[in-house]
């Protein structure tokens, strides 16, 4: 049995798993900051402070296991918001110091990437992984669970930032992804034709140009409901998401696209990805619903593979807000 923690950003998570399956896990998504438009680095790491000793209680009680049975302790090591991290990655320092097992320092997007494991299906490798969240649009070429390249990324915001800016914008909560696809699911996709970004690396993205046009169509067209206008602007977003993966998996001659992060929840997006795939007869791989959003049981999975291939941290090592 081995214990993820996921304290990378504004989610205080724990889980269980043995290689097989997740047999706890306890997410606590951090409401505070839903008012002011975007995570307050400060007030997450006291609320991971507060909420992680309590959590991993709850799921040693749930699961009727104690110390004894942990084999080792993986944690998100980076990237993300430091004082985040260093609550979850110190408090995994201490346990596997204090119960003489290995320490596993997980790349976040490597989980995102893993998330993938806990659907029905194992992926077939090759494959292309969008990784979509609030900090990272990153492009990249799997090759199995610990092989992996980065293809492109995007040159300025990641596509889940863009939503929660429009967001804050339009007076919405924190995170905004879900209050634009509410809105977007009332109104029409192709009430206006957004343009769509250019980027100097072929594989690369762009977001802020696409975020401003969002507040200037707004100005201009005052015929348009902000429910046709978050429509239009989410479908401009996510053709190009699944249009660039789609391409680079042809030019690479890679037949599956696989999506992930917490912009994956997005129905219009899954439905997209699906088509997008079909069309140009690829296979395409979604994260489950719920291991989209930041969470433990990808950080578990993740980390088993590392586990497994003995590829454990040094105690005397720190968790990276970057790279
Ligand atoms: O993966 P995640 O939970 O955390 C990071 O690693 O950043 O992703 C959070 C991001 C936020 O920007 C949030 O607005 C976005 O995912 N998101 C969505 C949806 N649900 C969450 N974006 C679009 N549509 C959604 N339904
Ligand atoms: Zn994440």
């Amino acid at each position: 049995m081995i214990l993820a923690i996921e304290t990378s950003c504004d989610d205080t998570s724990v889980a269980l798993y043995d290689g097989e399956r997740i047999h706890a896990e306890i997410t606590y998504r951090q409401a505070i900051h839903a008012t002011y438009g975007g995570v307050i680095p400060e007030w997450a790491s006291r609320e991971h402070e507060v909420r992680l000793p309590q959590a991993i209680r709850e799921i040693f009680s749930h699961a009727q296991i104690t110390w004894e049975d942990l084999r080792a302790v993986a944690a998100a090591q980076g990237p993300g918001l430091l004082g985040s991290l260093l609550v979850g990655y110190t408090f995994a320092k201490a346990i596997a110091a204090s119960s003489n097992i290995p320490l596993i320092g997980v790349h976040h997007l490597e989980a995102h990437i893993a998330s993938l494991y806990l659907g029905h299906e194992a992926p077939l490798y090759p494959f292309v992984a969008l990784v979509a969240t609030g900090g990272h649009t990153h492009l990249y070429l799997v090759e199995s669970p610990l092989t992996y390249h980065l293809v492109g990324k995007t040159q300025d915001d990641a596509v889940g930032e863009a939503f929660d800016k429009i967001a804050a914008w339009l007076g919405l909560p924190y995170p905004g992804g879900p209050e634009i696809e509410n809105l977007a699911k009332k109104g029409n996709p192709h009430a206006y034709t957004f343009p769509t970004p250019r980027t100097e690396g072929r594989w690369d993205f762009s977001f802020s140009g696409l975020k401003s046009t969002f507040l200037q169509v707004r100005a201009a067209h005052p015929e348009l409901t902000i429910e046709d206008l978050c429509a239009s602007w989410q479908e401009r977003v996510f053709r190009y998401l699944t249009e660039k993966a789609v391409a680079y998996a042809r030019e690479a001659g890679v037949p599956r696209i696989a999506l992930v992060g917490g912009v994956a929840a997005n129905a219009r997006l899954r439905t997209l990805w699906q088509e997008g795939a079909r069309a140009a007869n690829l296979q395409a791989y979604i994260a489950p619903l719920r291991y989209t959003m930041d969470n433990a049981a990808m950080i578990a999975v993740a980390g088993w593979h590392r586990y497994v291939n003995g590829l454990y941290t040094p105690i005397l090592s720190a968790p990276f807000a970057r790279g």
